[in-house]
């Protein structure tokens, strides 16, 4: 028998997503983490900006970073509660203890329209660091056996 075809709402919801992409996490901001005109604050946006970078910073390193840059933050479009927020990352540099990520944050908002909107870009630098929090060498990729090792870098 055939498998049933996806409902025209649910084909629809993931249309304006990167395709073939897993989102590195996925969030829905609170009324908590907006202004009193229901936008969600730039500091909240930038904190889950920061832990999504940090997962493949921390697989590519095998181990603890720190963020030690925001090199560059885009806010081009607001974020409202109940966007269903997804954070793509991808480490586009490894240096000696360096590893430097861009993160794109898409909005998935009236969702049975179908609205998807890239709402935020921003690249972060992180360091891999020691137990003594001190920099330490970035571990050669054929070292890995963690999911990092699917990365070109
Ligand atoms: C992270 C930390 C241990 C690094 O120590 P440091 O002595 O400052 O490090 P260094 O100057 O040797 O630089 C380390 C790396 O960062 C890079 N770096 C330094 N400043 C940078 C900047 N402004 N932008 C991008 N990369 C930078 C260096 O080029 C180097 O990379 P490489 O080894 O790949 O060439 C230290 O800065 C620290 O503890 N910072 C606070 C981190 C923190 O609390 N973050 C927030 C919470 S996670």
């Amino acid at each position: 028998m055939m498998p049933k075809p996806l409902s025209k709402t649910t084909t629809a919801l993931h249309q304006g997503l990167p395709p073939g992409l897993m989102p590195t996490l996925r969030m829905m901001p609170m009324p908590s983490d907006a202004n009193i005109h229901g936008d969600v604050f730039g500091g909240w946006i930038m904190s889950q900006v920061d832990i999504a970078g940090a997962i493949p910073a921390a697989r590519r390193a095998n181990g603890r970073v720190a963020t030690i840059a925001v090199n560059s933050f885009l806010f081009k479009h607001p974020v409202f509660v109940g966007d269903l927020l997804s954070f793509y990352a991808e480490v586009v540099r490894v240096g000696n203890t360096s590893i430097t990520v861009n993160v794109e944050v898409y909005a998935e908002r009236n969702r049975l329209e179908a609205e998807t909107v890239k709402v935020t870009e921003a690249t972060l630098t992180y360091v891999a660091t020691s137990e003594d929090r001190k920099p330490r060498q970035i571990p050669p990729l054929k070292s890995l056996t963690t999911p990092a090792a699917d990365t070109a870098y």
